[in-house]
């Protein structure tokens, strides 16, 4: 079987986002694929080096959050980034290959430095983090990486480093790993920004509570030149209609459709769209807050160990073929 590798940094819970971008992916997958989902709490420290323990209180929301949506943890192997020792030298091998103009020029970077005004006060950690991203990548030899647009970058620069040793050893130590975006490569904000994230304070999270959604969507930014329920209203790119299309089922296509029309024409309220748009939230959040509940701790941690010593194995392999270029 052909493996995927993916994964997320736990620097915050999971949010609708991630489910169109990646976890749904991974959800139709797991049954096609060995797949290795890893929780990047090293990464995590790019974002949360002052308050490190709250990495391991995430880590393990995030890791409920990939199983509530689905993922069985008797397929896939789960593990933490730290336990891995592998990653960090194949990580710092990679490192020599790569100029540092390359780790600069890497667009998400650059975004994330200029969104974050982090200015020049970044750690050589940050720039590096697509380096230790196409570790956690390439130690398993995955094939295949659903995630989100954001990622597209990074997985550019693991390619390139994959070739770069084909070519040196003129053999295929690494695949050519292909990144593969979500149904809805983006998912605005429910603040209409175009990006749904933890410290921009616009998510749904899978794991908000009924009330909790029905109070987020009610405040969603929809059409702001619509003042009046009578005034024609725009719907493309109005999130509240972006949330319908890609959460909405077969079954809610007609009234869906029927909704766009009449806000179109000024003649339902932005109040009635919303609590439609509640509903099917709330619809689609509910067996996923049933699922989380079914995982003790216990159990997580166990699914934890038991990935880690698969890992370290095949990552050992891996290292030992690269070393031997040198060593
Ligand atoms: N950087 C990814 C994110 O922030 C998380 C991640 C870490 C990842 N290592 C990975 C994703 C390897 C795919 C493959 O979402």
């Amino acid at each position: 079987m052909k493996r995927i590798l993916t994964g997320d940094t736990p620097t915050g819970k999971l949010h609708l986002g991630h489910f169109v971008g990646t976890l749904e992916n991974r959800v139709k997958l797991q049954s096609e694929y060995e797949v290795f989902i890893i929780l990047a709490d090293t990464h995590a420290l790019t974002t949360l080096s002052e308050t490190p323990e709250k990495i391991k209180e995430y880590t393990k929301e995030v890791l409920l959050d990939n199983l509530s949506v689905g993922l069985d943890p008797k397929k896939i192997t789960f593990f933490k980034e730290s336990e891995i020792a592998e990653i960090y030298e194949l990580a710092s091998i990679f490192s020599m290959y790569v100029s540092h103009n390359r780790a600069l020029r890497n667009p998400t970077i650059k975004d994330e430095i200029s969104s974050k005004g982090l200015g020049d006060q970044f750690s050589l950690g940050f720039i590096n983090y697509p380096i230790l991203q196409a570790a956690d990548i390439l130690c398993v030899k995955a094939e295949l990486v659903p995630v989100g647009k954001d990622q597209e970058a990074h997985l550019e620069q693991t390619r390139e480093i994959a070739r770069t040793f084909n070519k040196i050893s003129n053999s295929e130590i690494f695949p050519d790993p292909k990144a593969l975006i979500g149904r809805v490569g983006k998912l605005p904000g429910t603040d209409g920004n175009p990006k749904m994230g933890k410290s921009l304070n616009n998510t749904i999270y899978l794991s908000d509570s009924t009330l909790e959604v029905e109070e987020k969507v009610m405040g969603m930014y929809t059409d702001p030149k619509r003042i009046h329920a009578n005034d024609p209203g725009t719907v493309e790119g109005n999130p509240v209609f972006i949330y319908l299309d890609a959460f909405g089922s077969d079954s809610h296509r007609k009234q869906i459709n029927k909704f766009k029309q009449q806000y179109e024409k000024g003649e339902v309220g932005d109040v009635e769209v919303k609590k439609y748009l509640t509903k099917i939230l709330n619809e689609f959040l509910e067996p996923i807050r049933k699922r989380r509940l079914d995982f003790k701790d216990s159990e997580l941690d166990l699914i934890l160990k038991e990935g880690a010593q698969k890992t370290r194995i095949i990552a050992a392999e891996t290292l030992s073929e690269l070393k031997s270029l040198f060593s």
